[in-house]
This record gives C-alpha cells, sequence and structure tokens, in this order.
C-alpha cells in the first residue's frame, strides 16, 4: 500500500478559514498525535493540526475554505478523552488541551476500509473514461487506505449520464459520493443555492431544480472541488489526461482581481485553468469567464502576421515585420514633424503586462514625445485619483469595520471580490454600504443606499458629515448606514484589521475620522460622467483621513498600466508629469512639457481633425468605448491608426498598420491587481505565427523611429522599473521570488511584510482539492506538479537598459489631496428618465465570441425600470420599447425591478442586439448624465 506523503508547505493555502469554534487567536494547545507531542492553536479543528505537524488525514467532504459537515467520515481517527476512545471525524472536531489522537489505530485502518467500500457499493467503474481519473481522490483514498477487494456483489444504481447542467457543467450522478462539497459551495461561498440533494434514502441524488438553471458565475470551482468525476466542465472532458498535462502557477488577468491559477497544457495547446489558494487573493476560488476564458488563446481567428494597408483605398495585407514596423515608424515620425507630438495619441495597455505597459510608455512619451496616452477606454476613473488615494488591500476590506461600495456591480465586474467581500459579511467579519444607482449582486447582504446619476457627491457628504437622509432614503435606512461608518466602538473586530491597528475607540480616535472603513471605488455607470463619482470619493477621502480605498476598476492589468504611466499627467511609479519631468528626463532622455488628453479628448481630437496618429493597444473604440458615434467618427477621421492587436477587431480591421501580439499564458512577466499587488505571471505556451510580446514591439518600433531603448528582455524592463518608478522601489526580483512574492508583493513596500528566503523546493498542487489529495497523487499516481514560473533569465552579460536616472532626485508619489474638477449635473426633466448603464460578465465582445460555451451565455440587452415608470408608460415587464436619447434610439424589452429607483433606467452596457446596438448608442460622453425619454413599440 503506497505510504502517503507529509503534506505541502502551507505557505499559501491557509490552514484557517475562521469558521471553527470561537477562540483566542494566540491561543495554544498542545495535543498527542500518533504518539508526538503537537502545539495547536485553540479551537482548530484536528484535521488542520495534523496537516501541518505533517499527518495527513485523509478525507472527502472537508474543505478549507467551508464549513465542516463531518459527512463522508472518511477523517475518523481514535480519539482518548475524558469519556474514554471513540472515532471521531478529524474534520469536525476541535482541538483541546491534552487531546491523544491515534490516525493509524486498527480502529481506524477498520473504519477507512469501511467507509471506501460503501462508498464503492454504487460507484461505477468508470475510472479508464473519466476526466478525474488519475487525479481522483477516490481512486487515490482506496488505493492507500482501501480494502482491496469488495464483499458487496449486487447490481449498482445506475441514472441516466452525463447530463448537462449548464452550457460549463456536466452531471454523472452515478459517481456522486455525496460529499456535499458543491452544495455547500453553492449555498455557503457563492450564495445561490442552485444545487443541491434531491431525493430521499437511496434515491437521493446530486442535481439541479427543474425551474431554476445552474447559471451560476462560479460553477467551474465545484468542477475543481468534486472529488470524483461527477461533476465536468465541458470544455475540458476529454481534451487531456492528467499525466499528459503541464503547468504553471500563474495569475489570471481576465479582470483586475488577479487570481492566482495554475494555468495548464498538453502539447502547446491550453487545456485548463486552475484555482490555486492565495489566501490574501482568491482563496481558491475563480469565476467562470477567468477560468474557461482561456480558449481565446487557442482560437484559430487570432492575428498571426503583420499587415499593412498599402494606401486608403487598398485592404489590409501580410507583411514582414520589418515592413510594418517601418511603415508605421515612418507615419509616426512624419506626423510627428509635421504637427508636433501631440498629434499623436495613444489609447489602450490594460491588455499589457508591466513590463509591456512601461515599454510603451517610455516610447509615447519619452521617444514619440505625447502625454496623450489612456489605457482606460472611457470607462475608468482619473488615474491621479486612484494612484493617489491611500489603497486598501482585499483583506483589509474583508476585515473593516465598514466597508462602503461606490462601485458598479462587483460579481459582474471582479467577480470574485464579490465573493470574498459575501463571504465576509455572512460571517460578521464587516458591514457593506453600498451606494447604488440600481441595486446589484450585494444589495440582499449591504445597507443599500439608492441614488441618481449625478447625486453621488451629495450622498457622500451626507454620510460622511451625517446629515439628514437624501430624497428618496428612508430614515431607518440611513440610519443604519450612519450608525455603519459611525459605531467605532462596536466595530473592535474589523478596525482592528486595518493595518493591524486596534480599534478606533481603543486609540482614542474620533470615528470620524474613517478609522477602519474601506471605499471600493469604480465606475458606478457608464452613461455618468467619473467626475461625479471621482468627487464623491474626493469627498469621502476628505472626510475621513483614516479610510482606505480600494479601486474596483475592471479591466485586466488597469492598475499595473496606470501605474507604469500609461495615462495623462504620470510617470511610472505613482509620479505626477510635473513631479517626476527631472527624474525621468534624466532617465529618458525627455518627457512631455505638458499633460496630454485622456480617451475621450484623444478620440474628440481625432474627430475634430488635430489628432493625426492613433495607437491602439489592445484596445477596441469601435466595439468599447462607451460613446459609439464619437468612436466611429474618430476612427473615421484619423489618417494613420497603428493597432497592436491579438484579434483583428472593429477597430484593428480599420488601422494602416496591424502588429500581431502574443496573449496571456504566452508571456512571462508581473501584473498588478486592484490592491497595487504585483504577481508574477508565467509563459506556458509558445506563441502561434509571428506574434511578438508587447515590449519588444515597443523596442522595435522605437528603434526604427531611431531610438534605442536599451531592452532587452522582460528582465531587462522589471530591473528598469525597479530602479526608475519610485512606488516599486525593493521590489526585485529577488523580492518577487521570495515567499512572500508568491502572494505578490504590495507596492509601495513598507504596508506588506517580505521575507527574502527563496521559495520551498515543492510547490503546492492545485490540481489537487485543496488540502485533499495534492500528496498521495503528487507522489504516488504521476499526475502533473506545479512547476514556479520559470526563473528570471538573467539579463545578458550583466546587461543594464539605458533607462537609468543619472541626475535628479526621486520624485514623490502622488498622495491626496488631488484638484478634482466637479461636475456640473443639470436637473431632470419630468419627462425623461436617467440611463445608467453598468458592465455584464459575459458580453457579445470579440473575445467572448470566440469561445463556443461562453458565447452562448451573453444576454439579450434589455431596460430596467422602476414599475412606477413602466406604469406611467403603462407598460409591462416585457413589452418592447423604444429608448430615446440625443445621441440615438435602440428597441429593447422593458423589466420592472424595484431595485431601480424612479427616475432611473438601466441597460447592460456591453450587450447589444442583433445588429450591434445597445446602450453605446445613446450615450454621449460629453454629457454629464444621459437622459432617455420611453415609448411603446
Ligand atoms: Fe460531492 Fe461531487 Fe457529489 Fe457534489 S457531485 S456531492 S462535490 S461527489
Ligand atoms: Fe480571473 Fe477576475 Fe475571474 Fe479572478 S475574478 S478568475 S481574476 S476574471
Ligand atoms: Fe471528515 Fe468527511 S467527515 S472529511
Amino acid at each position: 500500500m503506497p505510504e502517503p506523503r507529509s503534506p505541502e508547505p502551507m505557505s499559501i493555502v491557509a490552514s484557517h478559514h475562521g469558521i471553527a469554534p470561537p477562540h483566542d487567536p494566540n491561543a495554544t494547545v498542545t495535543i498527542t498525535l500518533d504518539g508526538q507531542s503537537v502545539e495547536a492553536r485553540a479551537g482548530e479543528f484536528l484535521i488542520e493540526t495534523a496537516e501541518r505537524a505533517g499527518t495527513y488525514i485523509p478525507r472527502f467532504c472537508y474543505h478549507p475554505r467551508m464549513k465542516p459537515v463531518g459527512m463522508c467520515r472518511m477523517c475518523l481517527v481514535d480519539i482518548t478523552g475524558p469519556r474514554g476512545p471513540s472515532l471521531q471525524p478529524a474534520c469536525y472536531l476541535a482541538v483541546s488541551e491534552g487531546l491523544e489522537v491515534d490516525t493509524k489505530s486498527d480502529r481506524v485502518r477498520k473504519a477507512q476500509d469501511g467507509v471506501l467500500e460503501f462508498l464503492l457499493i454504487n460507484h461505477p467503474l468508470d475510472c479508464p473514461v473519466c476526466d478525474k481519473g488519475g487525479e481522483c481522490p477516490l481512486q487515490d483514498q482506496v488505493m492507500a487506505y482501501g480494502p482491496g477487494e469488495s464483499r458487496f456483489v449486487e447490481e449498482k444504481r445506475h441514472w441516466a449520464k452525463p447530463i448537462p447542467i449548464s452550457e460549463l457543467v456536466m452531471l454523472d450522478r452515478e459517481r456522486c459520493i455525496q460529499c456535499g462539497r458543491c452544495v455547500r459551495f453553492a449555498l455557503e461561498v457563492a450564495g445561490e443555492a442552485q444545487i443541491d440533494f434531491l431525493g430521499r434514502g437511496d434515491t437521493v441524488e446530486v442535481n439541479i431544480f427543474e425551474d431554476q438553471p445552474f447559471s451560476s458565475y462560479f460553477s467551474g470551482n465545484t468542477v475543481q472541488i468534486c472529488p470524483v468525476g461527477a461533476l465536468t466542465a465541458s470544455p475540458y472532458r476529454f481534451t487531456a489526461r492528467p499525466w499528459d498535462l503541464d503547468q504553471v502557477e500563474s495569475t489570471c488577468t481576465t479582470c483586475a482581481l488577479g487570481c492566482r491559477v495554475a494555468v495548464q497544457s498538453s502539447a502547446n495547446r491550453l487545456t485548463r485553468l486552475v484555482g490555486v489558494d492565495s489566501d490574501s487573493v482568491n482563496q481558491s476560488w475563480l469565476c467562470d469567464k477567468g477560468r474557461f476564458g482561456y480558449e481565446a488563446v487557442n482560437s484559430e481567428e487570432r492575428l498571426m502576421e503583420p499587415l499593412v494597408r498599402e494606401n486608403t483605398d487598398s485592404d489590409l495585407s501580410p507583411a514582414s515585420w520589418t515592413e510594418a514596423l517601418d511603415t508605421a515608424a515612418n507615419n509616426l515620425l512624419d506626423v510627428r514633424e509635421q504637427h508636433g507630438s501631440e498629434a499623436i495619441g495613444v489609447i489602450g495597455g490594460a491588455r499589457l503586462s508591466n513590463e509591456d505597459a512601461y515599454a510603451w510608455a517610455r516610447l509615447a512619451k519619452s521617444v514619440l514625445g505625447t502625454d496623450s496616452v489612456d489605457a482606460q477606454l472611457g470607462d475608468g476613473l482619473p488615474a491621479e485619483l486612484m494612484l493617489a488615494l491611500p489603497r486598501a488591500t482585499i483583506d483589509e476590506a474583508c476585515r473593516a469595520r465598514c466597508v462602503v461600495t461606490l462601485a458598479g456591480d462587483l460579481r459582474e465586474e471582479l467577480p470574485v471580490l464579490f465573493l470574498r467581500l459575501r463571504g465576509a459579511v455572512e460571517d460578521g467579519s464587516t458591514r457593506v454600504i453600498e451606494l447604488t444607482q440600481t441595486g446589484s449582486s450585494l444589495t440582499p447582504y449591504a445597507t443599500s443606499i439608492a441614488y441618481r446619476p449625478g447625486e453621488s457627491p451629495a450622498v457622500a457628504r451626507a454620510l460622511s458629515s451625517g446629515a439628514k437622509a437624501p430624497n428618496g432614503v428612508s430614515e431607518d435606512l440611513w440610519g443604519e448606514a450612519l450608525s455603519a461608518v459611525a459605531d467605532s466602538a462596536g466595530g473592535g473586530k474589523a478596525a482592528s484589521a486595518v493595518e493591524g491597528k486596534a480599534a478606533s475607540a481603543a486609540e482614542g480616535e474620533a470615528p470620524g475620522e474613517g478609522e477602519g472603513i474601506v471605499v471600493v471605488l469604480g465606475r458606478t455607470s457608464l452613461a455618468e460622467d467619473p467626475r461625479s463619482v471621482a468627487e464623491a470619493a474626493g469627498v469621502l477621502a476628505d472626510a475621513w483621513p483614516k479610510a482606505r480605498f480600494l479601486p474596483a476598476l475592471r479591466r485586466g492589468n488597469i492598475l499595473g498600466a496606470l501605474e507604469m504611466g500609461l495615462a495623462p499627467g504620470v510617470l511610472p511609479g505613482r509620479v505626477s508629469l510635473e513631479a517626476g519631468a527631472d527624474w525621468f528626463s534624466s532617465a529618458w532622455g525627455s518627457v512631455p512639457s505638458s499633460r496630454g488628453r485622456d480617451t475621450s479628448g484623444i478620440l474628440e481630437a481625432a474627430a475634430d481633425g488635430s489628432l493625426k496618429a492613433l495607437i491602439l493597444l489592445g484596445a477596441d473604440p469601435l466595439g468599447d468605448f462607451p460613446d459609439r458615434k464619437l468612436a466611429h467618427e474618430a476612427l473615421e477621421r484619423v489618417p494613420f491608426i497603428l493597432s497592436v492587436d491579438t484579434f483583428l477587431s472593429p477597430s484593428s480591421s480599420r488601422s494602416n498598420v496591424v502588429l500581431p501580439a502574443v496573449m496571456h499564458h504566452e508571456r512571462s512577466g508581473t501584473t498588478t491587481n486592484v490592491e497595487g499587488r504585483i504577481t508574477r505571471v508565467a509563459q506556458k505556451l509558445v506563441a502561434p505565427g509571428q506574434c511578438w510580446p508587447d515590449w519588444m514591439i515597443a523596442a522595435e518600433l522605437a528603434m526604427a523611429i531611431g531610438t534605442d531603448l536599451g531592452i532587452g528582455s522582460a528582465v531587462d524592463l522589471w530591473d528598469e522599473i525597479e530602479r526608475v518608478a519610485p512606488s516599486h522601489a525593493g521590489i526585485t526580483r529577488a523580492v518577487l521570488d521570495s515567499v512572500a512574492g508568491r502572494e505578490g508583493i504590495v507596492a509601495p513596500l513598507g504596508r506588506s511584510q517580505v521575507k527574502l528566503s527563496r521559495r520551498g523546493p515543492v510547490p503546492i498542487d492545485p490540481m489537487a482539492t485543496p488540502g485533499i489529495d495534492a500528496v498521495e497523487r503528487q507522489g504516488v499516481f504521476t499526475g502533473a506538479s506545479l512547476a514556479e514560473p520559470p526563473g528570471w533569465e538573467d539579463p545578458a552579460n550583466g546587461h543594464v537598459s539605458n533607462g537609468s536616472p543619472k541626475t535628479a532626485s526621486k520624485p514623490p508619489l502622488l498622495s491626496w489631496p488631488q484638484e478634482i474638477a466637479p461636475a456640473s449635473v443639470p436637473a431632470p426633466d419630468s419627462y425623461s428618465l436617467r440611463l445608467v448603464s453598468g458592465r455584464r460578465l459575459y458580453d457579445h465582445g470579440l473575445l467572448l465570441s470566440t469561445i463556443e460555451p461562453l458565447s452562448k451565455l451573453a444576454g439579450a440587452p434589455s431596460l430596467r425600470a422602476n414599475q412606477h415608470d413602466l406604469d406611467r408608460l403603462g407598460a409591462a415587464s416585457g413589452t418592447s420599447v423604444r429608448v430615446r436619447s440625443s445621441r440615438g434610439s435602440v428597441v429593447m424589452q422593458a423589466e420592472s425591478d424595484p431595485n431601480v429607483p424612479r427616475g432611473v433606467v438601466e441597460i447592460g452596457f456591453n450587450l447589444v442586439d442583433a445588429d450591434g446596438v445597445g446602450a453605446r448608442s445613446l450615450i454621449d460622453v460629453g454629457e454629464t448624465v444621459v437622459d432617455v425619454r420611453l415609448e411603446t413599440v
């Protein structure tokens, strides 16, 4: 019988999920485990103590991130307590002083034999064709602890198999061992009881409800934690066997949360993404868009070679890299000579790694000389604001005395952040006050204060000053919100979490200073001027100087792009253009002398003819910018467009030169999440065709223009960033490779503890459901072991890129206060309704359209409104309505929604009808709010 190996190091997997019986977190007890004296944290579960001490107790239903249920009895151990010896489930027993435990006694072995023999009574003999075969805890534990043969010869139970329970998940009920992990995940973690046990006795089955589809955004997690092949992922089924897979630890960059993942491939084709348990970020969970979105990388529709349009009447045709780069360089040089640097604009960059973004910022700001650079496509918030506000981590938000959200729907935009905050509310670690225009997925867990577009500064002012309830908000609700922000004395648990300080009351600080409050700050609506939210954030920052802010911007590496300088008015390292001018001129040669335009300004300049060259870095204004009309006018008029892209988007199709770039999982480097946490991204695949990394394209384009950036690799770039960008000082490659670096390093250094020890030699295997079975599988039953990201290759011959400041002193980081220009909001007229437009997770965008199962999940656009407003129109839910704004009109179905306040309507921003028309046809970015009128059709 194979001996289980000792468990993996616990550096990333949390050994405690905060749901064991209450206890003093610092108290310890001593127990005897298999004859050895072991120190344990008082109140933790025995299975966790044993695991940390190197004793693996087999288990099925236990999961370190969910409440124990003691259902499978696989973890029975022999306990000697006050009532004599007994068999008890180690996952359900909290340790106490003097506990004596035997995990290997004859009685334990017999119990393990019995449990496994019973589980196999009905388990089908599917192993050769089961996706889980080769990485199956049931297989592994039967081999390690099972009886060897069964006494049961009866016919097994049969069900129709497999049945699709969603576009993404297949269910094979025969294989289910009724551990309840999927059921508990759905209920406890996702808060959506869409899968459960149905039936009674020996007909009990796991299944979904007849009238409720399994529509969770988090369904892939049930597949990952199912210890058998009962739940399998349709995109992965039969694509690979575990022993064929090769994997590497990396970061998901589909949104800006930065969940840690294991990226698995077979024969240079991505096959699966699996969540890795990063305690600070995703705690093993992924959303389905992040988990299954990898198929875009395998798409046949990828751009594979450079394309050049010879003249305005010709089509894009394949060209060599030299030809394409020369064409781009000559056009950019011509524009700079004839019209000046300010006639060049750069949009995009959130798709890039930090190194790529830095290289492009340097090319744009020093070589081309333009500050009209913006990684946000009109869907973000001013860069200075986001970089200057004191930053909170996700953990700090989850343990804050009070979280105030002023953002879009987090489940749609940063799904795993929604899971973390929901979990924190559910276990009583924090309270949420939601400032919202139309309600969100957090509404059931929050004190929800509704306001209309343009009113967020007034609501923020009232909340932070304790003023009376704003119009339309009930006194009770408002009182609840005020007491949550003022309640410092009762919020010790939460307040102590922010920067590890004691409760504000204990320190004698006024609750009004915002100690212990975290504001989650994002773009609430794409139909509202971002200055409204920025002004509201400024009001809160001024009123609560000790509050912290967690950005909720959603694009992949948007925070990294802003920190690397891909925004007007800023330079790499959270430095303003003004403050950093000397330092960066010294490092780069020159920087722009005046502030440039943001994306809206760039497109307006293109539309009015003053912008002559546009560079699109993975950006598609035609498909993505909030104002469809402006984007069309801009791209029609601008004489030269260079696109660096991965697919031929509507915008790159109109370009004069298109350069093919690598995608995520095809490059190595770093990325930065919403917290400012820098993690490494690993290259798993060789990019197809002639795709280049974005930094290399920037370096070669600079060379074609006549400037050698001196960059030879992503490593050069990281070293230069560490040297030059003030917020990144000290975050060396060694720091990123340290034990702490595996969780990511939050910039700037100082707020996070950094241990400089190297990682342990055996990384955690994410193919194991956390804590369940990595051990046997990794050593005994093959399975792919998880490689760390490949080491940084040393720069050749000690090469140092030429971006080093030679004189000048390091500039200060941006800090609050910053100047925020307020938006003036017109009064609503009595015939109009104010438009709110938020994003949905699944959209009709280019990337998802290349992924078969995900492309089916985006819904049709519809309009949500309060029944009161529908009544005024004589419409009911389901009625088709025409929505008109000053910009255009669209027709869609109306839906009644009580969360939408009177006078407001909501339309999903990124959903379009068959003609490609949606909310973007209504939005005018020149207006502070968008008023619409409805009529039935
Ligand atoms: Fe457990 Fe899987 Fe059955 Fe769910 S489907 S109860 S996770 S065995
Ligand atoms: Fe990826 Fe964001 Fe989903 Fe995490 S929440 S898996 S980072 S898309
Ligand atoms: Fe303990 Fe299932 S009863 S793991």
